[in-house]
């Protein structure tokens, strides 16, 4: 401090026993710089983190790159055509490399010093620098990288935990969808000014749908659990599940959640940390926009408008709600204690021409505006969060039962005994 007064350390340990079962967690999990810095360890750099599509990078040479928090990366597709991610660093005197958010490159040149990296991140040229430099040992730093289904992941761990049961899931369930023969209609990036934290909890009920989201709630099932359906609506979801399972089942597609409310997830018991679901959609709903008529040409393997809604998602930086014409996924990123990175991605047929086939101003409303309307009450919770007036309250069994389970699940992975070996690790 410029005083030259020290602020103590926050006891960390003190900090993460401090939550009350069943309730929200208390202030300092929502403020504190050191608690967010164990987050990056534990979490953000433990876990996978959905980078982007692998539609972002079709030819060898093209990359993108995305930051968790200070840490930049490259992902970029090789002269093989595999995709790979490198840090963004140079290994001369660390220098980042690429500046842009997306580009093509024959090979990556660091604006310092010209070291000059291939595509696969070999270091090919060091020129001016001394005999006997092993260009072999100076490589850009990989991150482990997988693909599924058209979605790319990467990993900060030095052993990433199994990404074998998310791409079993995740192949099937995405592969009529084509979100690798998909293209991008549109990406909206926000600051949202609150912890990631707080964005999960409020992705995870839609306790908050009726009032908040007057557009969402008319196209889907969320909102209702057994106690608060009535029987009009309770027969309406019945109905829409019958007509719907026999013929999803020809389809090769199957309805996972066959009931109103979010399905659950994450499940900290199971460590769970991915999931993927098909639901159905309200009466007269073809697709999520605002009134309910189809936005753009089918996507995927689609025949049939009737798919309901794919939606995926997965722990700690990744959803998609998937229609049968176009797909809103959203990949969140930590910027600090108080602020994270989400894009939204609007995504169409890869053969969809804007101004032909679909038009922005039907295609975005219903989820931009779903977006921005959390956004904003992100922000003004993190401002409630934020006052010494906050006590943590109760959580509805009911309806809040993701959040419970999202608290408990970063609980876990916190409080696993002070090292970074996430739960479902490669034995
Ligand atoms: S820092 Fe990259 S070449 Fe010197
Ligand atoms: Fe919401």
């Amino acid at each position: 401090m410029h005083n030259g007064m020290s602020q103590p350390e926050p006891d960390l340990d003190a900090i993460l026993r401090s939550r009350e079962p069943g309730h929200g967690l208390p202030r300092a999990f929502y403020q504190t710089e050191a608690l967010y810095r164990l987050e990056l360890d534990k979490i953000w750099h433990a876990g996978w983190l959905f980078a982007g599509f692998t539609f972002e990078i079709p030819k060898p040479g093209d990359y993108m790159t995305l930051s968790v928090d200070a840490t930049s990366l490259i992902v970029m597709r090789g002269d093989d055509g595999a995709v790979r991610a490198f840090h963004n660093v140079c290994r001369h005197r660390g220098t980042q490399l690429c500046r842009n958010e997306t580009g093509h490159v024959r090979a990556i040149v660091c604006p310092y010093h010209s070291w000059t990296y291939s595509r696969q991140g070999d270091l090919l040229a060091c020129h001016g620098m001394h005999d006997g430099i092993d260009k072999k040992s100076l490589s850009l730093r990989a991150v482990a990288t997988e693909t599924c289904a058209g979605l790319i992941y990467v990993s900060l761990a030095e052993r990433p935990p199994a990404f074998a049961p998310l791409a079993q899931e995740f192949g099937p369930a995405a592969l009529p969808q084509g979100f690798e023969r998909a293209r991008i209609a549109k990406v909206m990036e926000y600051d949202v000014p609150a912890n990631w934290k707080l964005v999960w909890e409020n992705n995870r009920e839609c306790f908050h749908c009726t009032r908040c989201h007057p557009q969402y709630v008319h196209a889907n099932f969320d909102v209702y659990d057994d106690h608060s359906a009535s029987d009009a609506i309770r027969a309406q979801m019945a109905a829409a599940v019958e007509r719907t399972s026999s013929k999803w089942a020809v389809q090769g597609i199957a309805i996972t959640h066959r009931h109103g409310g979010l399905a659950p997830f994450p499940d900290p018991d199971r460590d769970r940390w991915f999931a993927a679901d098909r639901t159905v959609l309200a009466e007269g709903f073809q697709t999520e926009s605002m009134d309910g008529q189809r936005v753009a040409p089918l996507m995927g393997d689609y025949q049939d408008w009737d798919v309901g809604v794919l939606r995926m998602r997965s722990m700690p930086n990744f959803w998609v709600h998937a229609s049968c014409d176009h797909a809103v996924a959203a990949r969140l990123l930590p910027v600090g204690p108080r602020c994270t990175r989400v894009r939204g991605y609007w995504l169409v047929h890869e053969n969809a021409r804007e101004g032909e086939d679909y038009q922005l101003d039907k295609l975005l409303p219903f989820w931009s505006l779903t977006n921005e309307q959390d956004w904003d009450i992100c922000k003004w919770q993190q401002k409630g969060v934020d006052s010494i007036g906050y006590e943590p309250g109760p959580l509805s069994k009911r309806m809040e039962y993701n959040v419970d389970a999202f608290i408990r699940w970063y609980l876990k992975h916190m409080e696993n005994d002070g090292q970074m070996t996430p739960l479902s690790r490669v034995a």
